[in-house]
């Protein structure tokens, strides 16, 4: 099970880039920009992590992201992440971008994403991983902020496929952001959102109905509501569940007691997904291993989880195909 969880083909659909910022790579990056940041080692940095909730991880996290300053720091993160997904066998990424946490400590918005872009180009041509950029906006900002980031990601639209909403959860519904979404899509974005990973299955609802998303990020909370579990199912919104994320913010106590399996079952179009895997202690494939391992999942399983990531993506329906071919070439 384990090299077979290695060599199946990956899509990742649920990544911050700025949860990628490994603690090696944010020291040296303070030193080189000379941002003071309250650590003095790797390994007291790793000590911090150590969360109750999404909130007290969201504190550390855009603490952290503060030595992000020059296009050469966003290109080294992005080329860091890229590098560790290959040998997870990744081989499409859609991946998330917090503009605002950026622009608020005036870096512009063109150093943000050019030295995103440049890297995930260099990893298509150099590691063979196709690429989407979502743009996310803050929910415990305000919309009215939303709003004058989108306007000002207009100029870079060719470079993003699809609009996305995180940070601080309870509190901040989907609601919020019914007019900011609208215009989102009204200028061609794709929309997703995360909702139901603290909040309750009406913040689904909201993003389905109000923010008409594509898919929801996380969205374990949904076994909590059956009619809701019958739209999901119904229309295949798949949901992008990343079980290390969940286990660490306190979302289920264990991973023996993580609901991936029931969502499953309850006939979801489910997938894997690291979220912040420097801050949470494992890549795509360690949430694939210790998923499978916790929740004793079949080989059947890991086939319909890598299946669904493929499905899920914006891909095409011929570059799907393709990879699904693979996946089903490697299981049979
Ligand atoms: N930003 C980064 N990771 C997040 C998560 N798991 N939930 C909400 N916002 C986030
Ligand atoms: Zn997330």
């Amino acid at each position: 099970m384990k090299s077979l969880i290695r060599r199946i083909p990956k899509a990742e659909l649920h990544l911050h880039i700025e949860g990628t910022l490994e603690p090696e790579l944010m020291m040296k990056l303070a030193q080189r920009n000379g941002i003071e940041i309250p650590y003095t080692s790797v390994d007291e940095i790793r000590h911090a992590y150590d969360f109750s909730d999404l909130q007290s991880f969201l504190d550390i996290y855009y603490a952290g992201a503060q030595v992000l300053i020059e296009e050469q720091d966003f290109y080294d993160l992005t080329w860091g992440y890229l590098e560790r997904a290959a040998t997870d066998n990744v081989r499409h990424v859609e991946i998330f971008f917090d503009p605002q946490t950026h622009t608020a400590r005036s870096i512009d918005f063109c150093t943000v994403i050019n030295g995103i872009c440049s890297a995930l180009q260099d990893g298509e041509s150099r590691l063979g991983i196709t690429f989407e950029l979502i743009m996310c906006f803050l929910r415990h900002l305000s919309a009215a902020d939303a709003m004058a980031t989108l306007e000002e990601a207009l100029p870079h639209k060719n470079r993003i496929r699809a609009v996305g909403l995180d940070s601080s959860e309870v509190g901040h519904p989907p609601a919020k952001f019914a007019e900011v979404f609208d215009r989102a899509r009204d200028e061609g974005f794709l929309t997703v959102a995360h909702a139901g990973e603290e909040g309750p299955p009406e913040y689904i609802w909201e993003a389905l109905d109000l923010l008409k998303v594509e898919r929801i990020d996380h969205g374990v909370r949904s076994l909590e509501d059956p009619a809701l579990v019958e739209r999901l199912a119904k229309d295949q919104t798949p949901l992008t569940v990343c079980p290390l994320s969940n286990i660490k913010l306190g979302v289920f106590k264990s991973l023996q007691e993580h609901n991936l399996k029931k969502l499953l079952d309850a006939g979801l179009c489910v997938t894997i997904n690291s979220d912040d895997p420097a801050y949470f202690g494992g890549y795509i494939g360690e949430n694939f291993l210790q998923t499978q391992q916790a929740l004793n999942l079949s080989a059947d399983d890991i086939h319909a989880l890598a299946k669904n990531a493929f499905t899920a993506s914006f891909l095409s329906d011929e570059d799907k195909k393709r990879h699904i071919a693979e996946i089903d070439q490697i299981m049979s």
